[in-house]
């Protein structure tokens, strides 16, 4: 939800490096871009709305004089997609330039304080007032002037500043990622790693209002208390290749192939960790799962998952939900959160929630040294490599597959559990071939001019249904919604007419007898029935196969459903990376 990039090199040109880096942000925003640097007693500014491509083709990103910068690709708040709202944004001197991540809550009375004093303002962003405050106090230099700024926002947010007079940039966060990386020559901050990855893999994480200085050196601050910290240098092990589009034309199509190997990661855990891990869920007296989203249905899986094979009540909540169920946390109880990002505010604020009760959490996290990852008493995880399309799939798939080992291990059957899942694995790695691809293509083709698809499902794939219509939804842009397969008659059969498309997914379990009278109940309201299904049945007017693979069908019974989803953007003329008006990593709330 916006990307935020900033670097001081010790020699060459910033602009390329900033063109770059956001491009690799673009997945968190794609409604402007824009860059500055600082030369020759100026800051120098190129920014506009739209997408990165066509800008550069118009204004030429790379070339600006400098070797500091900043840059911003937007998923507009406040003030709507626009050149005038594009950051950086500037004082009334255009000495101060800011990018920034997040939203400033208490933004219109600072602005009518600083219009009192003389502030003209162009934009509607909140994110104006910040490059003023910073203007107030200037005169100390660009450190102090940050430092004094920040103390009167309130809100969360991460951003970087750079002003005319000093080769100098200052970077902020609170409540919103920004990561510092660091190379012989060249040091960046950015709101993920990707940006910079092909620079260095060397990183250190700002915690919640601390503030980086970089100009020859890189110093570190609280700014509370403005006292200075001392930061470890951390290494990433993922590399530049992993967070590219490779051979692939698209990241969605990229990352559901990586399902291949990925479910595998997501297993090869510490075994000691997982039983560990287990006793702790065992000890606890109230436990939750929570996300938001995808990882929200993830969640609601495990709610199921946990019942049926660990006999364990896990309550499920969505993260901004969660506030009010704060009556029940207590010293022994457990949260345990689900994110690709580790970075959504909804969740990040759950967690606030439940600390602030004494509750110790557990997460199941893809991006190491992510927030949630920092503010977890114990942490998985997911190992999938980077994620960059807006919609989720190889991390849904490696969240599934944990939660599912987790599940064995509290039965105490962690052994039976790896072994489910590894042949679970093995059998994606041979599902996903360009055959299996062609007859979901061709479903594509089929269901392409549909008002609405609905997805069935019962137990574990109830809230695969729900995920399937994330997926259909956010990709294609087509209405779909999930449904549990008993619920079909208290109300959602009224939306059944001739031809409408009905996804089923029928695993074979105890549900089977019931989700296929379902699929018949919709039919005979002259509906079109999709299995998926290990088994054809003669409801099925067009059948995709997946593996009998037990208590683990969520994890391939979503995989077809991906693909369709990517199919049927194309088709569409949707672009499959960038979904429409949404943004990878929700930092707000
Ligand atoms: O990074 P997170 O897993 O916490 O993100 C949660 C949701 O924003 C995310 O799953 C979202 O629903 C995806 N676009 C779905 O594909």
């Amino acid at each position: 939800m916006c990307g935020i990039f900033g670097c001081v090199l010790s020699e060459g040109s910033a602009a390329p490096i900033i063109h770059r880096a956001l491009e690799r942000l673009e997945y968190r925003g794609y409604d402007s871009v824009g860059e500055a640097t600082v030369y020759g007693g100026r800051v120098h500014v190129k920014k506009a709305a739209g997408k990165i491509g066509e800008i550069h083709k118009l204004l030429n990103l790379d070339d600006l004089p400098g070797s500091v910068g900043i840059g911003h690709t937007r998923w507009a708040t406040h003030g709507k997609p626009s050149d005038r709202n594009a950051h950086p944004l500037f004082d009334c001197k255009e000495n101060v330039a800011v990018v920034h991540n997040g939203i400033i809550e208490n933004y219109q009375e600072l602005k009518d304080m600083l219009i009192e004093k003389g502030h003209s303002f162009i934009s509607d962003t909140d994110t104006e007032i910040i490059p003023h405050l910073i203007e107030e106090n200037i005169s100390l230099g660009l450190e102090k002037a940050v430092m004094e700024a920040v103390r009167k926002f309130e809100g969360r947010y991460a951003i970087a500043a750079i002003s005319s007079d000093e080769n100098m940039l200052v970077g902020v966060r609170r409540g919103s990622p920004l990561i510092v990386g660091r190379s012989e020559n060249k040091t960046f901050i950015a709101s993920d790693i990707p940006a910079f990855l092909n620079h260095t893999n060397q990183v250190m994480y700002l915690d919640d209002n601390e503030m980086v200085v970089i100009d020859g050196n890189v110093r570190f601050f609280n700014t509370e208390t403005g006292q200075s910290i001392e930061k470890r240098l951390i290494t990433i092990n993922w590399d530049a290749k992993q967070a590219e589009k490779g051979e692939y034309p698209y990241f969605v199509i990229k990352e559901i192939m990586e399902q291949k190997e990925t479910i595998m990661r997501a297993i090869n855990q510490d075994e000691n960790t997982i039983l560990r891990t287990a006793e702790e869920i065992k000890r606890a007296y109230g436990t939750f799962f929570t996300g938001c989203g995808t990882a929200g249905k993830v969640c609601m899986a495990g709610e199921y998952i946990f019942s049926k094979v660990a006999k364990k009540h896990v309550n499920f909540v969505i993260s901004s939900e969660f506030p009010n169920y704060k009556h029940f946390l207590t010293d022994k109880t457990l949260l345990i959160t689900i994110s690709q990002s580790g970075e959504t505010a909804d969740l990040m604020e759950a967690v606030e929630t439940a600390r602030k009760m004494g509750v110790k959490v557990l997460s199941l996290v893809n991006v190491m040294g992510s927030s949630l990852y920092r503010n977890s008493d114990y942490a998985f995880l997911l190992n999938a490599g980077p994620e960059k399309a807006v919609a989720s799939t190889k991390a849904t798939t490696a969240q599934l597959a944990l939660v599912t080992l987790l599940a064995y291990a509290v039965a105490g059957r962690l052994q039976e559990g790896k072994r489910l899942l590894m042949e679970t694995a093995s059998k994606v790695n041979d599902m996903l071939n360009p055959r299996y691809e062609a007859r979901i293509a061709e479903l594509a083709r089929k269901l392409k001019d549909s008002q609405s698809i609905y997805i069935i499902g019962r137990s574990l794939n109830y809230p695969m249904a729900m995920e399937a219509a994330i997926k259909i939804m956010e990709l294609s842009n087509i209405h779909a919604q999930g449904f549990a397969g008993g619920e079909l008659k208290h109300g959602p059969l009224a939306l059944i007419q001739d031809g409408t498309p009905c996804i089923v997914f029928a695993a074979n379990d105890e549900t089977r007898v019931d989700i296929i009278s379902n699929a018949m109940e919709v039919k005979a309201r002259g509906g079109y029935i999709i299995g998926v299904s290990p088994r054809n049945n003669e409801v099925f007017d067009y059948w995709i196969k997946v593996p009998d693979v037990g208590n683990a069908s969520p994890v391939v019974n979503i995989i077809p459903i991906q693909i369709l989803a990517y199919h049927l953007a194309l088709l569409r003329g949707c672009d499959p990376d960038y979904c429409r008006n949404l943004a990878k990593s929700v930092t707000v709330k």
